[in-house]
């Protein structure tokens, strides 16, 4: 069964706790959480605070993504806010094998994730130290892009490399993903579909959460 975990970025902010309660309520898996540094990313979201606020609201899995170029000395202030995985950026960690080990020492899930101008083979030899695998596909600090069609074969050679080496790790997919682009990517082998303007803006949102729970 797809999951689904919707973008908190294309939330009405000024009702964050109300959007909050109404997607929990309609089923969805886990929440996004994207932090952006307006360095590694030309923008700024929110930080631990909002993230804090959010996991009063909710009982529901946190999925925090480090859009950050110094990810590492923001992995206490999230985990104290109640991120359950925090996920980072290759192109900071060309070598994540430490940060990974850090995550997992802090009782942390942790992901890896790749822009769309990284190739797959930069994150394939340390599948097996993470739970997560983040495929961006629209290029990272804005919510309401166009996916990027070249996220599909990325997938299915990630999936091809986790069903071989028998790894645990999920493979995520984020950005510009609507309910015509879900079956592709699921099809390709992802497992979660990060979901903001398509997730937000839908007309019946419990209706899109079981449209991806039947993927
Ligand atoms: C982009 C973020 C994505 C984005 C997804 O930098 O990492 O999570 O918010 O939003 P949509 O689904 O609107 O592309
Ligand atoms: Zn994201």
């Amino acid at each position: 069964m797809a999951q689904i975990a919707p973008s908190v970025l294309a939330a009405d902010f000024s009702r964050l706790g109300d959007e909050i309660r109404d997607a929990d309520s309609t089923g969805v898996d886990m929440f996004h959480l994207d932090i952006m540094d307006g360095h590694f990313v030309p923008n700024i979201s929110y930080g631990p605070a909002i993230v804090d606020a959010i996991e009063k609201t909710t009982e529901k899995y946190l999925d925090v993504h480090l859009m950050l170029s110094e990810p590492g000395n923001y992995f206490e202030p999230f985990r104290k806010a109640g991120a359950d995985n925090i996920t980072f950026h290759i192109e900071v960690h060309p070598d994540p094998t430490e940060p990974a080990k850090i995550l997992k020492h802090m009782g942390l899930q942790c992901g890896i994730s790749l822009n769309p101008d990284t190739p797959i083979d930069a994150v394939l030899p340390y599948l097996r130290q993470f739970d997560y695998l983040l495929v961006m596909s629209v290029h990272p600090g804005f919510g309401g892009q166009k996916f990027i069609e070249t996220a599909l074969n990325k997938i299915s050679v990630a999936h091809a490399y986790i069903k071989e080496h028998k790894l645990h790790t999920k493979i995520q997919v984020d950005g510009g993903v609507d309910a015509d682009i879900a079956p592709r990517v699921v099809n390709a082998g992802a497992d979660i579909l990060v979901m903001g303007t398509a997730y937000f803006k839908y007309h019946n949102r419990r209706e899109l959460v079981e449209f991806i729970h039947g993927l």
